[in-house]
């Protein structure tokens, strides 16, 4: 695991916009396995940055992406099919048609939640994976105490998931209760991992998921098992790490 320490959102955000594009630039039709929520934001506007000034280039990229809210259409603003194109997909070069995000509209979650981990393995699994990380530990929709084995399925959503989403929407009433999400069989299945996070608010959880026992009561924490990780993160989310 290595751990880059930068000053502040707008470094992290420059720092993983970069390792993202040094994978593009080396392989120019890699997978990009992608993350909604406020952290991926900057990085996904450097992206576009470079992208207007000639410096990467999207058209053979493909992308999946983390998770979806069930129930929510294309057209919802808060979905997360809404939140990539907004960010992303429709700022750049990218053929639409290789962007992937599982479809909330899809009643059937077994269904679902199977094409969309047979999609991920027929296009050959993920380069790179960006991932955020809740207050909880939780990685994509995988809240504390999911099996660790898990690939794509649908989840209930905790209480402090909706508490911590319900700024996006007009009630906690109206945050969906269920989601389908990449499991962390999935994510782990990942070659290289890039997680992002920053804040204060976010330093205990660092410190718990990186630097204590891995178990799935910290969903994060399995990362530590994986060959190749790199977190980037300010000085505010690490100030909590043993040094
Ligand atoms: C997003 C996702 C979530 C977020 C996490 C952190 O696709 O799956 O796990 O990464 O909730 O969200 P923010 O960045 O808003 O703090």
């Amino acid at each position: 695991m290595k751990i880059y320490e930068v000053k502040d959102y707008q470094e992290m955000s420059r720092k993983a916009a970069n390792i993202l594009s040094a994978q593009v630039i080396l392989k120019p039709d890699c997978v990009l396995g992608l993350a909604t929520g406020s952290t991926p934001i900057g990085t996904y506007d450097q992206l576009v940055d470079w992208y207007n000034k000639g410096d990467v280039d999207f058209s053979e990229v493909k992308t999946v992406n983390l998770d979806e809210y069930k129930g929510l259409d294309k057209t919802n603003d808060q979905s997360y099919y809404y939140f990539m194109h907004k960010h992303l997909f429709d700022r750049v070069n990218i053929n639409p048609d290789n962007t992937h995000v599982p479809d909330g509209t899809e009643p059937d979650a077994e269904k679902e939640c199977a094409r969309y981990e047979e999609l991920i393995r027929s296009m050959g699994g993920v380069d790179i994976q960006l991932l955020g990380l809740g207050h909880n530990g939780h990685i994509g929709f995988n809240e504390p105490d999911s099996s660790f084995a898990k690939v794509t399925h649908c989840v209930d959503l905790t209480e402090s998931t909706i508490e911590a989403n319900k700024r996006f929407f007009a009630s906690a009433d109206d945050v969906p209760r269920q989601a389908y999400t990449m499991g962390i069989g999935t994510i782990m299945k990942a070659k290289k991992i890039l997680l992002v996070v920053n804040g204060e608010a976010k330093a205990d959880i660092v410190a718990k998921a990186f630097f204590g026992p891995v178990t799935p009561e910290v969903p994060a924490s399995v990362l530590q098992l994986h060959s190749d990780v790199v977190i980037v993160a300010d000085s505010a989310a690490l100030s909590k790490i043993p040094r």
